[in-house]
């Protein structure tokens, strides 16, 4: 049971693969390039793991291994992992092995990006969230005081290797916040992929391989689709922010206390639900989509006490809010997105109606 999705990045870059494949971790020597040495990069959780069983197989590989957590993800770790490298000799023939979630990915590929002006990676995910989203687009980077993902650089990776059986090991909260991603796949691109996903949460959560295997290759398919579309990130590739806008400021009010899945979840609920009052978005969409995310215990209410003024104010200085107005990723309806008549791939949404929704999702 194999199954690979290919990834064009327009000429900007080296097409890839991305590889789904039960087991794939086990025999993982063979997917790789050739390369004189690989350093495979990863996090205390994940070493613990898997780290040994990809050494084992390689002649010539170091493991540089950082704190887990997204608090490690800052230039401090770039730095150590950047003289980790120099210490082992790396070259500009070393390949890269990102083995974890997307903390590693994302910083792992930043290192690459910049050792010796770039070098290749390899991303091997391991969390949901990493298989379906962070590991597949070439976005990697790291945290400043400023704010998360402010320092960084698009380095494409040369292939991406999925196996799904590592997810045995993913506490069960971690898988949960992949599936919101999931979720936004569907609610974007396939109205019928969020309906499966729906219906199917017994088997997912079970983690039967069938549905697994589907779960991961659909969403692979729908972020590659909209990453090829827009490899730089100038225009399609917006409509992957959907609930982000809300998310992020879920997030700065509760000082990152709320997990950026359950976050994305509340977001796409308030966006769609405020989408629908302004006529932007077809009426009921919000209903299946909180029908999905219930099914998936994730949250379609806000957590007590949040203080929708608050929201709106993290809201006007995210870093994607352009010209002082707050633009928000809508598809028209579930499984629909386009831009509109003048090519623009989110819109402003009265204030209003935005906090009337937050007020209403916030006293539940
Ligand atoms: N580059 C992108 O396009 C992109 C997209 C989305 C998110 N991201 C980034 O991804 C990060 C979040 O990624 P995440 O949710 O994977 O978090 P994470 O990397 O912190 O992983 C979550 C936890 O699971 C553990 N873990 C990972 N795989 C495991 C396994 N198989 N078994 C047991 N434990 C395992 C990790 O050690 C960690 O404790 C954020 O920093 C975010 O900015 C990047
Ligand atoms: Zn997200």
């Amino acid at each position: 049971m194999t199954t690979s999705v290919r990834v064009s990045t327009n000429q900007i870059s080296q097409d890839y693969d991305v590889l789904i494949e039960p087991g794939a971790i086990d025999r993982i020597r063979a997917l790789l390039p050739d390369a004189h040495t690989y350093a495979i990069i990863t996090d205390t959780n994940v070493a613990r793991l898997y780290a040994e069983k990809i050494r084992k197989q390689l002649t010539n590989a170091a493991v540089l291994t950082f704190e887990a957590g997204e608090a490690n993800k800052n230039a401090e770790t770039w730095q150590k992992l950047s003289d980790g490298l120099i210490n082992h000799n790396a070259g500009r023939d070393t390949c890269i092995i990102a083995v974890g979630g997307g903390v590693t990915g994302d910083l792992a590929g930043f290192v690459a990006a910049t050792y010796m002006r770039g070098v290749p990676v390899v991303q091997v995910p391991t969390t949901l969230l990493a298989m379906i989203d962070a590991s597949i687009g070439g976005k990697t980077g790291i945290d400043i005081d400023g704010g998360k993902n402010l320092i960084g650089a698009f380095h494409q990776p040369h292939a991406v290797i999925i196996d799904p059986d590592v997810l045995r090991t993913l506490p069960k909260h971690e898988l949960r916040y992949g599936l919101a991603e999931a979720i936004k796949h569907g609610a974007i691109a396939d109205a019928a992929y969020l309906q499966w996903i729906a219906d199917s949460m017994q088997s997912i959560d079970a983690l039967e391989s069938n549905a697994i295997m589907h779960l991961i290759q659909r969403s692979v398919e729908i972020k590659a689709q909209f990453v090829s579309a827009d490899v730089q990130e100038a225009g399609a590739r917006a409509a992957l922010n959907f609930g982000h806008t809300i998310a992020h400021a879920l997030e700065r009010v509760t000082r990152y206390a709320m997990p950026h899945g359950e976050a994305v979840a509340c977001g796409m609920v308030v966006e769609i639900l405020s989408a629908e009052a302004a006529g932007v978005t077809e009426a009921g969409s919000g209903a299946k989509l909180v029908h999905a995310l219930e099914g998936a215990a994730l949250p379609a209410a806000l957590p007590k006490g949040t203080n929708s003024s608050e929201v709106m104010a993290a809201m006007s200085t995210d870093k994607k809010a352009r010209a002082g107005a707050v633009r928000y990723a809508i598809p028209a309806r579930l499984g629909e997105f386009s831009a509109d008549t003048e090519g623009n791939w989110t819109r402003p949404m009265p204030d209003d109606v935005v906090k009337g929704v937050l007020a209403r999702l916030s006293i539940k």
